[in-house]
């Protein structure tokens, strides 16, 4: 070629460059969208926080706020960003009823609604058409931990095997409940303890505590409890993984794990080893799982709740219609995702 033809098409391309660059310039700015946690500390939800916003890509920005576990501080935030005009708001509430305001308010600016997490009043998300509910049916995680849980047992309840440590088949439990009121803790801790009864178990509940999905305070109210029951906890039950880790801690502790079979690793073939039982999946809690201090979680499957929020956003914004949707809208309203078992030998 030329040299006259290049230097033509050198300025072309350049010519070109400039002008794309001008379009995009002049291009309407990326929809804004407010994500509002309940409280980024809790390791359960600041993963799925950044889950969600690395699913989001480049399709809107995402401006992220922290309620610190206050909801007088995320209606505060709330009322800023519909006053600012976002087009969006996901929203993990601190408190459930308060969806009733947000969505009043929300409403009065045309800005669409996704809660997660926390599930608002059914009679709140059908205030308006516009208000959308991803999350998991607690109830799912109760009985996954159950049958978990009857497995490790030998599964006939009228002849528990090993773990039955005191041999009197009957299964001596401690359980670990989140916050009081919460959906979750309320339908994980009764739905375990009847599906256990369903399925022809004797569970005796030694104690119940509350650690608020808490970590430090799991190991702070653990402590008295195997000081005073000691010998006689054959299994234990947490609402979350994170708490099960407080657990966990405190009976590395007090050396409640011991690897007295010497084949180089703590598991359930050590005599005296107590089962300890989660439910989220946490990263930390799988490591655990495969240390074998944590006998199972049930996986609260945030990496597909974040897809489906990000896609319903997509739809929400215009982006995408709802044709092809990948995920099946219930009512109108709930997207489910299933939580799934997990402990070592299961896939
Ligand atoms: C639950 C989760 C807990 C905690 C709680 C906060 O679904 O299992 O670990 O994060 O949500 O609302």
């Amino acid at each position: 070629m030329k040299s006259t033809n290049l230097a033509f098409f050198g300025l072309f391309g350049i010519l070109i460059g400039m002008l794309s660059g001008l379009i995009l310039s002049c291009a309407a700015p990326l929809p804004r969208v407010a994500l509002f946690a309940y409280n980024l500390e809790d390791p359960y939800i600041a993963s799925f926080v950044s889950q969600i916003s690395d699913q989001v890509g480049n399709s809107f920005t995402l401006e992220t706020y922290d309620a610190r576990n206050s909801q007088v501080l995320q209606n505060e935030d709330l009322e800023l960003a519909v006053k600012e005009g976002v087009d969006l708001l996901l929203v993990n509430p601190v408190d459930r009823l308060s969806a009733y305001g947000i969505i009043q308010h929300a409403r009065e600016r045309d800005i669409p609604l996704i809660f997660f997490n926390r599930e608002p009043l059914a009679t709140d998300l059908a205030l308006w058409d516009s208000t959308y509910y991803v999350g998991a049916q607690a109830i799912q995680s109760a009985v996954l931990q159950a049958e978990l849980v009857a497995s490790l047992f030998g599964g006939n309840p009228q002849s528990l095997n090993l773990f039955d440590r005191n041999a009197d088949n009957r299964i001596q439990a401690i359980l670990f409940k989140g916050e009081q009121g919460h959906q979750d803790a309320e339908i994980r801790t009764t739905g375990f303890v009847e599906t256990m009864t369903t399925m022809g178990f004797d569970l005796e509940v030694l104690a119940l505590e509350v650690a608020n999905w808490d970590r430090a305070e799991a190991y702070d109210t653990s402590g008295p409890l195997f000081a005073n029951f000691g010998s006689q906890i054959e299994l234990v039950v947490s609402n979350n993984d994170n708490m099960a880790l407080g657990v966990i801690s405190r009976m590395r502790q007090i050396s409640l794990f011991e690897d007295t079979n010497q084949n180089g690793r703590v598991d359930q073939d050590d005599s005296g080893w107590i089962p300890v039982i989660g439910i989220d999946g946490l990263d930390e809690a799988v490591i655990q799982i495969e240390e074998g201090y944590l006998y199972g979680t049930v996986v609260n499957d945030s990496n597909r709740m974040a897809t489906a929020i990000a896609e319903l956003s997509r739809v929400l914004l215009g982006q995408r219609s709802w044709e092809d949707f990948p995920f099946p809208l219930t009512n109108e309203k709930y997207i489910w995702i299933d939580y799934l078992p997990f402990s070592r030998g299961l896939p």
